[in-house]
């Protein structure tokens, strides 16, 4: 039980990080370069956001202009709300405005609007930015900001990893284009695996942030984040260089491929290990094991995804159990995941794989 509330705990701490404006601006570049009016005349809610701090509030409002927009909401989550309290203190544009409410700024979540230049400077930027209280306390679940998703063309954050698996789900069944980060785990889940697997969603260009802003000052280093989107870009149109597989064997740079007879195959399902990315062979027709990293050099006119070996996935696919002899020789063998037998006669499980095959 104590563990329980200990790893609560450090999942809601792990809630409240935040982007970099350079991060967000590297990636939604990508998008403009692949088409520049993807956002002319569009509406673009920024929710899971602290508006007057929020990097994407910033950027999103200081190009307004240059992107076209027809309209920029941002809605950010109640103090009181969030599950990791860091010592909450309203800001001095919050404070300073005609309706600032004591109460409401720690129950209430806040939402700005950005349509129309209110400064009469002949601009429309981050300085016409106007906010009110919302109804409730800011919770995307809830049906004020569902209202808003609905009337929004694109959803742009950073959310709550805890709840990306609900956040990504919002989002579809509201059948929105978006942009989100979130962790590279994430792509094994069952929710969200499929959506990869039938080209419905994808990885961003860049891949994650490695560092992010805490409330309490200071960087958080994380190695493990990426961007989700259906936002077409150019990076997954274009086509990986490969080597054929008699060439991988003879030059690859990696010592696992480089030297051997041939690639490893799978002793529980009909496809080879290719643990990089740049030793998958491009004359193999069969099927391919590949890490999850695969995913940020995958494009849909070079590769097929076939599913993810991992669970209750890998079982679906096809993968055989393994002989229950074997456990003696490697206790981490698991149904549902891939296996093969080393040169030494042991069982070996490659880390999670998903399956792919070159299109012909
Ligand atoms: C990872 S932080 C990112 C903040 C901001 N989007 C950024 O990138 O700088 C996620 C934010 O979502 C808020 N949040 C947590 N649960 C939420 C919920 N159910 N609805 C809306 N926001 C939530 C957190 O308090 C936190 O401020």
């Amino acid at each position: 039980m104590a563990n329980e509330s200990l790893s609560k705990a450090k999942e809601a701490k792990n809630d409240e990080f935040y982007t970099q404006y350079h991060d967000i601006e590297k990636e939604v570049a990508a998008y403009l370069e692949y088409n520049p009016d993807v956002f002319r005349g569009k509406t673009v809610l920024l929710p899971c956001d602290d508006p007057e701090w929020s990097n994407f509030t910033k950027y999103f409002a200081q190009n307004f202009e240059t992107f076209g927009l027809k309209k920029l909401i941002s809605t950010s989550y109640a103090p009181e709300s969030k599950k990791y309290k860091y010592g909450y203190q309203p800001t001095l544009f919050e404070t300073e405005a005609p309706h600032f409410d004591a109460d409401k700024s720690k129950t209430h979540g806040k939402i700005f609007i950005l349509d129309h230049d209110v400064t009469g400077d002949g601009r429309i930027n981050v300085e016409d930015l106007q906010w009110q209280y919302l109804e409730g306390d800011g919770d995307f679940r809830s049906p004020e900001i569902c209202k808003l998703r609905d009337q929004a063309d694109f959803i742009i954050t950073n959310p709550p990893f805890s709840l990306f698996r609900e956040f990504l789900a919002w989002i579809i069944e509201a059948d929105k284009q978006f942009l989100t980060l979130g962790n590279m785990n994430a792509v094994s889940y069952k929710e969200v695996f499929p959506l990869i697997k039938d080209n419905k969603i994808w990885l961003g260009v860049v891949s994650g942030a490695k560092e992010y802003f805490i409330p309490t000052g200071g960087v958080k280093k994380m190695g493990n984040t990426c961007w989700f989107t259906n936002i077409d870009h150019g990076r997954r149109h274009q086509s990986l260089s490969l080597m054929t597989m008699a060439d991988n064997l003879k030059f690859s740079r990696h010592k696992e491929i480089q030297g051997r007879n041939e690639y490893i195959h799978y002793e529980n399902f009909d496809a080879i290990e290719v643990p990089f990315t740049d030793a998958i062979p491009y004359d193999f027709d069969g099927i391919m094991g590949v890490p999850k990293s695969f995913l940020d050099k995958y494009s849909p006119e070079q590769f097929e995804i076939i599913g993810c070996a991992e669970g209750d996935s890998g079982k679906e696919l096809g993968l055989k159990p393994f002989p229950r002899e074997l456990k003696k020789l490697n206790p981490s063998l698991r149904d549902g995941q891939l296996y093969y037998i080393d040169e030494d006669g042991i069982p070996q499980k490659p880390y999670a794989r998903i399956l792919i095959r070159i299109k012909q």
